[in-house]
Parts: structure tokens; C-alpha cells; sequence
């Protein structure tokens, strides 16, 4: 049995029982492998270590009031998966064996799902390489789908604490027509310049504007932007940002809410018109803004500051986290089939 302390459970690696991988050999996926040592062996000379061939998913499972394991919509996260790696060219897994391995992952590591009550979740990590190998820039003709897992607690520390983030104008994380709607591994690569000087800066996170006019809002590092505005949820309309799931479900949840959905490009102008402004994904659905600093550079000393609520989460912010989570801990009912229940 594991002994973790499930209350101080960050956003970092704790390993774990086992990880799964299947080789696809340029014809078939082999047989499913699971590993007790997280070691992979690799060619030295796979595509994935030079030229950035990989792409993954980020989803978690949840222990719920009622004892039952859940997913929280991994469909969504095998057809995103499919979409990045058909840009890489490579092959991706079924949704199928998708779901299969995340389930399996689940089992086999059941004793890393924190329990019903602690907040914290076991965070899947299913990653696709190009493994063959190779020298030339082409796509890998060979793949290899790993499943990893770790358990989790709040990304920032301290669960619906609000955080303050700053606007790098002279910074972009991808480029107009590039791969900013794909969940590829070299779009965080290009944006640890940027994170690493906003860290240093004191701040949390780091919003990016969209490359081409530097006029709207685009996302930020490792989650989609939102604003509530009286009674409506406000969300960028983007080709250079992730489709977040949470996002998605978030807008289908202020709809039921009784809250007006807009998704439509987001001008810098229109910040300081919001009432609360957050940061979501799957990490920890959402993480309200307190303060929002807009730099002409990072390196420069001017600043325009947006001041959000008092340093805890918005109302609003708010009744949409408890939304989402009272579903993916089986509190509320799944109406639009959002879960699914792992056998184990
Ligand atoms: C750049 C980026 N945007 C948005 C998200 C949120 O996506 P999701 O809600 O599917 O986790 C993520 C990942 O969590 C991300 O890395």
C-alpha cells in the first residue's frame, strides 16, 4: 500500500505500480506491454528526440462519493490525440485501445487513486512518439503509445486560490498558422523562455495574445482563458489555441447554468470590462485570475494591471468549478454523459 499524504499532493511525479506502452511497427499495434520500471528503451536516433515527433493527452480518474471509479470524457482525449498526431503524420491509437489502456492504467495502479473527500485525483498521461529510427525531418513510420499515471493534488498548491498572471507581448507560444491547436510537446518547449521569466517575476502563469495581431486574448501556458461578464461566459475564439475539454464542458455547464455563452475573438480592450477571469483545463478546472499584468515586454518595467475580486474565486467562477467537479466525483447528475465508469 502507498503511503502518500493525499493532502499535500501537488502537480508532480509520483511513481507509480506500472506503465503501459504498445509499438506500432509501421503495419500494427503490438501487444500491450505494462512495465513495473518507467525507464523506456529508445533509439537514440527516434524521430521524438529531434524533432519534437510527440504529442499526449492529459485526463484524470476520480474516486466518487459513491465508492465508483470515473473517467471525465477520455473519448474527447483519444479524438484530440488523433488530431495531433495526423498533423505529426504519425499513428495514433484507437479510441478504442485508448480507453482500454486508460482504464487498464487505472486498475493497475488502483491504489494511487486518492480516496473521495481529498480533492485530489490519479492524472493519466497518455503520450505518443514518433520511435523509429531515423535522420531525416519525416514523419516517424513507426510510433510508440505510452500510458503513464501519477496522482495529483491542486496544480497551484491550493485548490480555487487565485493567482496572479501576466500578458508576454513580446513572446508568442505558437505561431498564426502553426501548432497552437495542437497538443504537441514542442508547443511547451517554446514557451519555457516566457515561463521561466514570468516565474522569476512572481507570476503564476503567462497569457499569450494571438500571434498575428497581438490584439486578442489567446491562452494561457497550459489552459484556455475565460471571463464572466454579468451573466455570461466569455471565451476566445482561436485557431492558436488548444480546444480544452474542460472548456468545452465548462460552456455546456454556464448554459445550464442559465448563463449566456459567448466564444468569439476576446480584444485586450475588453479586460478591464470583466468581473472574474480564470484559467481552465484539466489540471484543476479552474483557477481564478487575481491580478492580470500586461507588459509592453517582460523585460520592461511598465505594466497595465487588471485587479479581479479580492483573491478568492468569483461567484460565478465558482458555481461552474463545483459544476464540473460535483460530476467527475459522481455528486451530481451526469446528464450528458460526460463520465465513465472504470470496472475494477
Ligand atoms: C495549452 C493548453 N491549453 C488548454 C489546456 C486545457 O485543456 P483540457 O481542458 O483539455 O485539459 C491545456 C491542458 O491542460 C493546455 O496545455
Amino acid at each position: 500500500m502507498t503511503e502518500l499524504d493525499w493532502s499535500k499532493l501537488t502537480f508532480s511525479y509520483t511513481k507509480t505500480n506500472t506503465i503501459l506502452i504498445s509499438h506500432f511497427d509501421g503495419s500494427k499495434w503490438s501487444e500491450v506491454e505494462s512495465n513495473s520500471d518507467d525507464y523506456i528503451r529508445l533509439s537514440a536516433f527516434a524521430g521524438a528526440l529531434h524533432y519534437s515527433i510527440e504529442c499526449f493527452e492529459g485526463l484524470k480518474a476520480f474516486r466518487g462519493k459513491d465508492g465508483k471509479v470515473r473517467l471525465f470524457r477520455p473519448e474527447e482525449n483519444a479524438k484530440r490525440l488523433q488530431r495531433s498526431a495526423k498533423y505529426l503524420g504519425i499513428e495514433a491509437p484507437s479510441t478504442e485501445m485508448f480507453i482500454q489502456m486508460c482504464e487498464r492504467s487505472v486498475r493497475e495502479n488502483i491504489e494511487f487513486l486518492p480516496p473521495y473527500g481529498s480533492r485530489a485525483s490519479l492524472y493519466l498521461r497518455p503520450t505518443l512518439i514518433g520511435s523509429n529510427p531515423q535522420l531525416g525531418v519525416q514523419s516517424s513510420k513507426e510510433s510508440t503509445f505510452i500510458l503513464l499515471c501519477s496522482p495529483v493534488g491542486a496544480y497551484t498548491g491550493g485548490v480555487l486560490e487565485a493567482i496572479d498572471v501576466v500578458i508576454a507581448r513580446n513572446y508568442d507560444r505558437a505561431a498564426p498558422n502553426g501548432t497552437g491547436a495542437f497538443k504537441v510537446g514542442g508547443n511547451y518547449g517554446a514557451s519555457l523562455a516566457s515561463l521561466n521569466k514570468a516565474h522569476e517575476l512572481g507570476f503564476k502563469a503567462v497569457l499569450y495574445l494571438d500571434p498575428a495581431t497581438k490584439k486578442y486574448i489567446d491562452e494561457f501556458n497550459s489552459s484556455n482563458f475565460f471571463a464572466i461578464k454579468g451573466n455570461t461566459y466569455i471565451t476566445p475564439l482561436s485557431t492558436t489555441i488548444l480546444p480544452s475539454i474542460t472548456n468545452m464542458s465548462l460552456e455546456v455547464a454556464a448554459a445550464d447554468l442559465g448563463m449566456e455563452v459567448e466564444r468569439r475573438p476576446v480584444p485586450v480592450e475588453e479586460l478591464p470590462t470583466f468581473d472574474e477571469v480564470g484559467e481552465c483545463g484539466t489540471a484543476v478546472v479552474i483557477t481564478p485570475v487575481h491580478k492580470l499584468v500586461d507588459k509592453p515586454s517582460l523585460e520592461s518595467e511598465e505594466e497595465t494591471v487588471y485587479t479581479y475580486g479580492d483573491g478568492l474565486c468569483g461567484e460565478k467562477s465558482l458555481q461552474l468549478f463545483n459544476y464540473i467537479t460535483d460530476i467527475q466525483y459522481g455528486v451530481r447528475e451526469d446528464k450528458f454523459g460526460w463520465t465513465r465508469e472504470v470496472e475494477i
